[in-house]
């Protein structure tokens, strides 16, 4: 499995992945892949990894900035995050958060946050903040992992592109 950045011959499959991997999925209103479009547009997909094997692409995780209220800066927000389903529970997600997350450290990130199962993402060091908020999203599915032990608080705000789908699609969410 090759994990490298996203190329512009790219940009079908990862809606394709994106589709796919949410297609079933109850929570969602089978609109991320136009989240990933909108981020792009606006220069927003700060960290955009593909998982490729044989050559097709069958995994994608974005990665782009979010404000908070408190003036922290640097903090990124997950999501989408998707593997092909007949990939999925190999390890996929594993590797390309696993890349995400050292990019973002390399980048000079100070932090990351998404909405998702806490039971999944704390293997990655995610954990809710108590003082750290996304209006509209329970605490306990809100997760953070700050790089640089400078935790945060107030509220979160993602980009506007996620809010133009529905805010359920804001990151991963428990399957
Ligand atoms: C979430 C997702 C990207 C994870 O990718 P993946 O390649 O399946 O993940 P991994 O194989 O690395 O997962 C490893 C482990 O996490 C578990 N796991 C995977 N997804 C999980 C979830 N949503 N909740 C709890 N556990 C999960 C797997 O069972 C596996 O556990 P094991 O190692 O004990 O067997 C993928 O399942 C997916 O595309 N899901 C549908 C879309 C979605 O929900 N995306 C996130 C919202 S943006």
């Amino acid at each position: 499995m090759i994990i490298r950045s996203e190329a512009a011959s790219d940009i079908q499959a990862i809606a394709e992945v994106t589709i796919a991997a949410f297609e079933n999925l109850e929570v969602s209103n089978q609109t991320e892949q136009f989240i990933i479009e909108t981020l792009r547009a606006a220069e927003m997909l700060t960290i955009s990894l593909v998982a490729e094997i044989d050559e097709r692409v069958v995994g994608h995780i974005a990665f782009s900035p979010v404000t908070i209220s408190d003036g922290s800066r640097d903090w990124y927000g997950i999501g989408p995050f998707s593997v092909l389903p007949e990939y999925q529970r190999q390890s996929i997600g594993t590797t390309l958060m696993q890349h995400g997350l050292s990019l973002l450290r390399e980048m000079g990130g100070q932090g990351c946050c998404l909405v998702g199962d806490p039971g999944y993402y704390k293997r990655f060091g995610f954990k809710n903040i108590p003082k750290l908020i996304l209006d509209g999203v329970p605490q306990e599915v809100f997760l953070a992992l700050p790089l640089h032990n400078i935790i945060p608080q107030g509220f979160v705000v993602f980009h506007e592109g996620f809010m133009s789908v529905g805010e359920q699609d804001v990151a991963p969410t428990s399957d």
